[in-house]
């Protein structure tokens, strides 16, 4: 069966709740595809006017992070409950902002993972490497590593409903897009670690994206990539480009 995309947007620490009910409110027309899931992953504060504002679209409203334990005193945090009551089912996990200011780690990243799968959340896990792991020539052995530590203890129907983002961490929000083939050669690499942890099934059927400087022209090659099944959009989730890229 052919793997339905997924285009998210991720928001990261922008759009005040009334900016965000704007935003949806602006871009619902132009997202208007059932072909692809739509998701907005949004800051933890606008998730609920943000879910008002897009009732009855079909944009999902997700959340970019949340912690690992149940409740109590962790200040500051988000409980996978808070998100599950707010109506998200999508939560981003690991991007690499949070790795690099929030002291994440491939064992943070797990627990959240395996947590969000407890309360039926869908994690969007990211990966990537950096310019250096890239130039050195250890981006597969690096990415390999960091998806195994994730997907520690999670079973395989649980990995089969995953979305994994592959995000060079030298392409985000530099412009510096990764050529196709670059992208390609990675998410097929995650693939085909996912076959090796599980099976060909589950790998058949997890959905991963690429993420780092995807715009309005470089959408649709990418997506018509075999092992790319959609994208995680910084920037240009913030812009009514964002409809172009969800119909590239
Ligand atoms: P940009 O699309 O702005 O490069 O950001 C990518 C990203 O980090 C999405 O999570």
């Amino acid at each position: 069966m052919a793997r339905k995309k997924i285009i998210a947007g991720n928001w990261k620490m922008n759009m005040t709740p009334s900016q965000a009910v704007e935003l949806v409110n602006t871009l619902k027309p132009l997202v208007a595809n059932d072909d692809v899931d739509v998701v907005f992953c949004v800051p933890a504060i606008d998730i609920i006017p943000a879910m008002e504002a897009a009732k009855g679209s079909n944009i999902h409203i997700g959340a970019e992070n949340m912690y690992f334990e149940e409740k109590g005193a962790y200040t500051g945090e988000i409980s996978p409950a808070m998100l599950v009551d707010a109506g998200v089912k999508y939560v981003i996990i690991g991007h690499s902002e949070r790795r690099e200011y929030f002291a994440e780690t491939d064992e943070t990243v797990n627990k959240k993972v395996l947590k969000a799968f407890e309360h039926s959340l869908t994690p969007i896990i990211c990966c990537g490497e950096t310019l250096t792991q890239r130039e050195q020539g250890v981006t597969i052995d690096f990415v390999r590593q960091q998806i195994k530590i994730a997907f520690l203890n999670v079973t395989a129907q649980q990995a089969a409903s995953a979305v994994i983002a592959y995000e060079p961490i030298w392409a985000i929000g530099t412009g510096k897009v990764a050529t196709t083939a670059q992208a390609q050669e990675v998410c097929k690499a995650i693939r085909d670690c996912i076959a090796e942890i599980y099976d060909e099934a589950t790998a058949a059927a997890i959905r991963i994206q690429y993420g780092g400087s995807v715009s309005a022209s470089n959408a649709s090659e990418l997506f018509a990539q075999a092992d790319i099944d959609g994208g995680l959009v910084g920037g240009a989730s913030l812009k009514p480009d964002f409809g172009q890229i969800v119909n590239y």
